[in-house]
C-alpha cells in the first residue's frame, strides 16, 4: 500500500521517489519491482524489534527467493530459511554462510537431507522421525555433527486463512509433543546429531500474537524438561496490512508479548512475508474494459500466473493506478480480472476503482511476497521480469529478465 516506499509524487506512483513509469517504458509489463532499501527497513525494524530477545533472523527464502534480494538480506545481517536443496543452492549463491541457513520442510528427500549435511547447514528442522536416521547416517558417514531442531505441531489454532495455518492438530506439519518428548529421550540413539532446538510455526499472516504465545507455552513445556535445548525457533508468520487501514500486530507487538517466555534461550525467527511483501509490487497494464451480466470487466495483461494469492487464498491486494486519479475521481465497482483460461483468474472482485482506460498502467501493491516465487507458465506466458530498487533508493536494474519462448521449451 501507499507508505514511504511506494507514494504518488507528482501525480504518479514512485518508488523510493523514483517514477515506476521510467521502469515500465524500459521493460515493459507485467513486471515485478523491489525496493531493497525497503526490505532493509524491514528486516532493521525485526532486527530491533527483537534485539532484547538477542533473536537471530532467517529470512525465509520461499516468500521471494530472488538473488539480489537474498544478498541485500544477508549483507545486512539475515540468515536464510530453506524449504528445499534448491533453496539452499540460492542461499550459497547469494553468500549465505552455510551455518547462517535452515532447511526446513515436511518432505525433505534423502539427498535434501544429505546435501544440507554436506554443505554443513547451521540448522535441520526436523517434521519426521524418519528423518533423525537419515541424519544420522549422513553426518556419521560424513563424520560430522549435525545441529537439528525438532518442529513441534502445538495444536493450536492460528487466527488467519485456512489455506496458510499450520499449527492445528490434523495439519501435516510439525511433530506431535509426545513424538518430539519421545525423540528427546531417546536422542543418545543419535550420537552424530545435536538436538539443540525446538521449532515452530502455526501460519503465516497471522491476525493477533495470542496463538504464538499459546504455542510457545507449548514448547516450554517441552524444552524446560529438556536441558539440551538452547534455542527456540518461533518460526514466521509476521503479518502485513494487504488493505488500506488494515490494523495487523506489528513486530513489536510479538516481540513485547514474547520476551517474558523467552528469556534464557537463543532465539529464531523466520519471517519472509513481513520482509519482503510491501516492498514489492506487481506493475500491469489495462488490456480492455467490457460489461457484461451486470459486471464491468476491467481485463489486465497480468494474473493468476503472476498473482496467485486472490485466487488460493481470496487474498486482498490494493490496486492503484500508476498516474494519481484525481480527488473527486468517481470510483466504481469493477472485476479486475486476468487474461488466463480460468474462472479463478481474478485480481480482485467488485473493487471500487477510478475509471481506467486501456493502456494505463496499474500497480497490485503489496506484491513482494508470494508473488513471483508462485508465478507459473500457465497457458505459456513466460514470466515477467523482476527489477530491483539498490538501496541508495536511485539506481535500478533488471535482476531477472523477462523470459522469452524459448525458455518455455527449454530442454524439450
Ligand atoms: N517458516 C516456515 C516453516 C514456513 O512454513 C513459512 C511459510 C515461513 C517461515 C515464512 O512465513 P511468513 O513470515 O512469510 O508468513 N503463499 C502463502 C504463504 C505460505 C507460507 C508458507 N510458509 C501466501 O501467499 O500467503
Amino acid at each position: 500500500m501507499l507508505d514511504d516506499v511506494f507514494r504518488y509524487q507528482a501525480g504518479e506512483l514512485t518508488c523510493d521517489g523514483l517514477p515506476i513509469r521510467t521502469i515500465v517504458e524500459a521493460v515493459g509489463t507485467p513486471v515485478y519491482i523491489y525496493s531493497l532499501k525497503g526490505a532493509l527497513a524491514n528486516l532493521r525494524r525485526l532486527q530491533a524489534a527483537f534485539a532484547e530477545l538477542g533473536a537471530h533472523i532467517h529470512y525465509s527464502a520461499k516468500a521471494n527467493g530472488n538473488l539480489s534480494v537474498l544478498r541485500a538480506l544477508i549483507g545486512a545481517g539475515a540468515g536464510i530459511d530453506c524449504v528445499s536443496a534448491g533453496e539452499i543452492f540460492l542461499a550459497l549463491k547469494a553468500g549465505a554462510q552455510p551455518s547462517q541457513i535452515v532447511l526446513a520442510g515436511v518432505g525433505k528427500t534423502p539427498e535434501e537431507l544429505c546435501f544440507a549435511v554436506e554443505q554443513g547447514v547451521g540448522w535441520v528442522n526436523v517434521e519426521n522421525v524418519a528423518e533423525c536416521a537419515l541424519l544420522e547416517q549422513y553426518a556419521a558417514a560424513l563424520g560430522r555433527s549435525q545441529r537439528i531442531a525438532l518442529r513441534l505441531n502445538p495444536d493450536v489454532s492460528a487466527s488467519t486463512h485456512r489455506h496458510i495455518a499450520t499449527g492445528h492438530g490434523g495439519a501435516k506439519f510439525g511433530l506431535t509433543a509426545d513424538v518430539v518428548r519421545h525423540l528427546l529421550d531417546t536422542q543418545g540413539d543419535y550420537p552424530h546429531l545435536r538436538f539443540e532446538g525446538i521449532h515452530i510455526h502455526i501460519g503465516s499472516q497471522l491476525g493477533d500474537t495470542a496463538a504464538t504465545l499459546q504455542a510457545v507455552e507449548e514448547v516450554l513445556k517441552i524444552a524446560r524438561a529438556y536441558p539440551s535445548i538452547s534455542t527456540i525457533d518461533i518460526g514466521g508468520g509476521l503479518p502485513v496490512a494487504y488493505e488500506r487501514g488494515q490494523i495487523m500486530p506489528q513486530p513489536e507487538a510479538f516481540a513485547d508479548a514474547l520476551a517474558p517466555l523467552l528469556k534464557g534461550y537463543d532465539v529464531i525467527l523466520e519471517p519472509g512475508r513481513s520482509i519482503i511483501a510491501n516492498a514489492g509490487i506487481l506493475v500491469a497494464r489495462v488490456l480492455y474494459l467490457k460489461e457484461q451480466g451486470g459486471h464491468k470487466f476491467v481485463v489486465l495483461d497480468a494474473g493468476m500466473t503472476e498473482l496467485i494469492r486472490p485466487a488460493l487464498y481470496e487474498a486482498h491486494h490494493e490496486i492503484v493506478p500508476l498516474v494519481q486519479p484525481a480527488a473527486d475521481a468517481p470510483c466504481e465497482p469493477v472485476e479486475v480480472v486476468g487474461p488466463v483460461c480460468e474462472t479463478t483468474d481474478a485480481l480482485a472482485h467488485g473493487r471500487p476503482l477510478p475509471p481506467l482506460a486501456p493502456g494505463e498502467h496499474v500497480a497490485l501493491m503489496t506484491a513482494g511476497a508470494y508473488g513471483y516465487v508462485m508465478a507459473s507458465n500457465y497457458n505459456a506466458r513466460p514470466r515477467p521480469p523482476e527489477v530491483v530498487i539498490e538501496p541508495d533508493g536511485e539506481t535500478w536494474r533488471i535482476a531477472r529478465p523477462r523470459e522469452t519462448w524459448e525458455d518455455l521449451i527449454r530442454g524439450e
